[in-house]
Parts: structure tokens; C-alpha cells; sequence
């Protein structure tokens, strides 16, 4: 009977071995398929590029920014001050704070909330990827997206598509992506590797010890605003959104260049008075613990916005002036409002799903997607295929004014 068990286990844990085996050759395959297509593709960059550059210096640029009233901000009296040269968290030394269970309210908050409080007031964790060299010399534009370890396939496909590293017009544009760890054990332990490898390869990712969650996405913030402050003194602007999005980097770069004059540029999809959502099925619940106001300031979509390099350094140095806030693009909009400058709202950013309409005909416009700067939510096989679609010999003949008032409509439907 016991032996009779003993081979049932030996077994399953055989079978458990081989698939965890073919799953991580799987996994190495598509890497290496991956490698092997870029240097197809790099063998013929520079045609691509000018190619693409080409084509997209004739996009039409009625998106273009609107008069610029940002002078009326008046700039808040906070100053660059010297920092470190390097990444200075070597080790992670952050224990829970008890303090917290004893506050009104906390035994009734939900368990990631609690845990969210526990260690709030851990500000900074050690990098376990780094990537100094990546601003050195004159960059113009940094593409900063958020991922996590397992989203492989949206890395890969950016780094195809819109994120692709280049020079256009003289203006340099780098990629990177920011990841912390994984928070299952067994993902981990494989996963990490994996990760590893691919880093060797495009040398695009930064990653710090912390947990890849939901509420540490603004720990993400946090770790990026004082890695930039520390390596990115010739950064002009950054671009940073999620993964699953999809960007028109020279609609970025036209709208860039007609706001040049700007000071404190910070633009995207902006939320101006939104409140605090109530429901606790929400992801985005507050308890009024956390936050007992009844508006948000003005904050930018986190699925894609711009800000310039300079704002970046000071909104490093207020962030560090403030408790954490778990929701990231809030939490930012919290550090703007003390800057005192209001983020820009453009209609080419459309990060809070204009698209859930499945049936909206946009969703299948590659003119609408050409004229865009950041839409909300693509995944990889869509992305890849209006990607195609938007730089082959597209004619956009369409009134792309009539279409910006089917947005609106679409957008007062949902
Ligand atoms: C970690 O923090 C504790 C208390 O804050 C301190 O006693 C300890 O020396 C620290 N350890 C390290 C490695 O910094
Ligand atoms: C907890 O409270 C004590 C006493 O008020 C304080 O000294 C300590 O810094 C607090 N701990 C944290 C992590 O905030
Ligand atoms: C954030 O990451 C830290 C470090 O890994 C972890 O201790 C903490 O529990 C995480 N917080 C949340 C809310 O997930
Ligand atoms: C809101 O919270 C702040 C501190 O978190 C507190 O000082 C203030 O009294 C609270 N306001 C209300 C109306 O509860």
C-alpha cells in the first residue's frame, strides 16, 4: 500500500518535472525565436528607420498642442538639490511598522490595504537590474513602461513596434522597462532567469527588490523619479505609461516640439476633480481612512502621459515630501498639486478606455490609431496588427475632425 503511494508520487512528481522542463524550453524558444527575428530586422534597420521616419514625418498633425496658457501656472519655490550619483539602497531593511494596527479603522480595511500600511513607510529597496549607461549622451525622448516579470510577450512586441530604440530627426529615443519581483515563489525561482536573459539581450530593464503588486506600483513611481534624478541629467522628456498600450511615438515627437516653450510640461489624459471611488468591489477602492477628501486633484491616466526631465528631478524631491498614496497616477497628481502645476488635458491621450465599446468602429480605425499619441489597452496580437496597418501605405481620408466628435460621442456614452 505505501510503496503503491510512494510510486503514485514519484510519478505525478516526474510528470510535475517534465512539464515544469518543457515549459521553461518553451519559454527559452520563444526567446530565442525573438533574438533571432531582431537580427533579421536590425540587418535592415537603417532603411526601416528612415522608412518609418518618412512616413510618419507626413502624419497629419491637427493633434497638434493647443496655445499654451501654462504660463499661468505660477511655479512652486522647490529646487533641485544635490544627490547621489548612484542607486544608494544596498539593502533591504524594512520591517513592519505596528504602529499602524493600532489606528481607528485598520482591523476593518481589507488585507491589501493593511499590508499596504504595514509597510508604507518603506520608501526605497536595493536594484537587482541596472542600466546606467542608458541616458548617457544627448536623449531626447525615454520611453518608461511598467511590467512585470511574466509579461514576456508585451515586452517583445513593443520592442518591435512603437518602443523601438532609434534616431529620428536627430532626436534620440531609448527604451526602458521598470519591474520589480515576483510574488509567487515557483515564478521566481524560473522566471527570474528568464528575465535575466532577456535583459542580456536588450539591456532595456530596470528592476528593484520589491513586490510586483498592485499597491507598489507606486513604489514603481517612487524608484523610477529618483533613478532618473541620480542617472538621466540629459533627458529631455520621458514618456512613461503601461505595456499594454498603444503609442505613436512622432505624433509624441510633433507634439513635443509644439510645446517646447512649455515650462512644467506634464500632459496626457487628465482627470480634473475626479472622486475617490466608495465601492469596495472597485479595484480602485479608498477607504475614507486612507483618504477622507472628497476630490482627487488633477491628475494623468497612468496608462501613458509625458512630463519633461526637468519636472521629473523636482517631482523626485516632493514625492520624498509625502506619504504613499496606492494608486500611482494619483499619487502623482498629489505631487504636481504641490508643485502648483496643473497637468495638460490632450485629446490624443486616451488611457481611460475609450475603447471598452467593443463595438465601437474605432477600435479597427488604423486612421484613428495614426492619429493618436497613447491607446488603451492593446495586447500584443492587436497591437502588432494596427501597428502594420498604420504604417503601411495607409491614406487617411477621413475628416479627422469629424472624428474627434465620434470620440466625444463615444466617449459621453460610457
Ligand atoms: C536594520 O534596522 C534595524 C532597526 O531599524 C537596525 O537595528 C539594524 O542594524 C538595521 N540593519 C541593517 C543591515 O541595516
Ligand atoms: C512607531 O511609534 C514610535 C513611537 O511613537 C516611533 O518612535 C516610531 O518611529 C514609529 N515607527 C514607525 C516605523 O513609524
Ligand atoms: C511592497 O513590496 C514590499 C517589498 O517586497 C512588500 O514587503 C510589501 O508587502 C509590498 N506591499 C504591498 C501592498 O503589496
Ligand atoms: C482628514 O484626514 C486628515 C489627516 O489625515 C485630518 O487631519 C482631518 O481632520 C480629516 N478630515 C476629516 C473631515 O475627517
Amino acid at each position: 500500500m505505501f510503496e503503491f503511494i510512494n510510486s503514485l508520487n514519484m510519478a505525478s512528481r516526474f510528470r510535475w518535472r517534465t512539464y515544469k522542463a518543457i515549459v521553461l524550453m518553451v519559454l527559452v524558444a520563444v526567446l530565442m525565436v525573438s533574438v533571432f527575428q531582431r537580427g533579421l530586422v536590425s540587418s535592415g534597420g537603417d532603411i526601416q528607420i528612415e522608412r518609418n521616419a518618412r512616413m510618419q514625418r507626413e502624419t497629419i498633425n491637427y493633434w497638434k498642442a493647443k496655445p499654451d496658457n501654462s504660463a499661468e501656472t505660477t511655479v512652486a519655490p522647490v529646487y533641485e538639490r544635490d544627490i547621489v550619483r548612484t542607486w544608494d539602497i544596498t539593502s533591504t531593511n524594512c520591517s513592519i511598522n505596528k504602529n499602524v494596527t493600532s489606528t481607528e479603522g485598520f482591523k476593518t480595511l481589507g488585507q491589501n490595504f493593511q499590508q499596504f500600511l504595514l509597510y508604507r513607510h518603506c520608501r526605497y529597496f536595493p536594484m537587482i537590474m541596472n542600466h546606467p549607461e542608458k541616458c548617457s549622451g544627448e536623449v531626447h525622448l525615454l520611453l518608461v513602461i511598467k511590467s512585470i516579470i511574466s509579461q514576456h510577450d508585451r515586452r517583445e512586441v513593443i520592442r518591435q513596434t512603437w518602443g523601438k530604440e532609434q534616431v529620428i530627426d536627430g532626436k534620440k529615443i531609448k527604451l526602458l522597462f521598470l519591474l520589480g519581483t515576483s510574488t509567487n515563489e515557483v515564478e521566481k525561482a524560473n522566471h527570474q532567469k528568464l528575465l535575466e536573459y532577456e535583459d542580456y539581450i536588450y539591456g532595456d530593464i530596470l528592476q528593484w527588490d520589491f513586490m510586483d503588486t498592485f499597491f507598489n506600483l507606486t513604489l514603481k513611481e517612487t524608484h523610477f523619479l529618483k533613478w532618473f534624478s541620480i542617472y538621466c541629467g540629459n533627458v529631455q522628456y520621458i514618456f512613461k505609461g503601461d505595456d499594454d498600450v498603444f503609442v505613436g511615438v512622432t505624433n509624441i515627437l510633433e507634439y513635443l516640439e509644439s510645446s517646447k516653450n512649455t515650462k512644467d510640461l506634464f500632459a496626457g489624459d487628465v482627470l480634473f476633480k475626479a472622486r475617490p471611488i466608495r465601492k469596495k468591489e472597485n479595484k480602485y477602492y479608498i477607504p475614507p481612512t486612507l483618504y477622507n477628501k472628497t476630490q482627487y486633484p488633477p491628475y494623468a491616466g497612468g496608462g501613458g502621459f509625458l512630463m519633461d526631465g526637468p519636472l521629473a528631478r523636482r517631482l523626485y524631491v516632493t514625492s520624498e515630501t509625502l506619504e504613499l498614496f496606492p494608486i500611482d497616477d494619483v499619487f502623482l497628481g498629489m505631487c504636481l498639486e504641490v508643485l502648483k502645476v496643473t497637468p495638460i488635458r490632450h485629446n490624443a491621450f486616451k488611457t481611460f478606455g475609450l475603447l471598452k465599446d467593443k463595438k465601437s468602429k474605432l477600435n479597427n480605425e488604423p486612421c484613428f490609431f495614426k492619429s493618436m499619441i497613447v491607446v488603451h489597452k492593446l495586447l500584443p496580437p492587436k497591437l502588432l496588427e494596427m501597428w502594420r496597418l498604420v504604417h503601411s501605405n495607409l491614406v487617411c481620408t477621413v475628416n479627422h475632425g469629424l472624428m474627434w466628435e465620434v470620440a466625444k460621442d463615444q466617449q459621453q456614452q460610457l
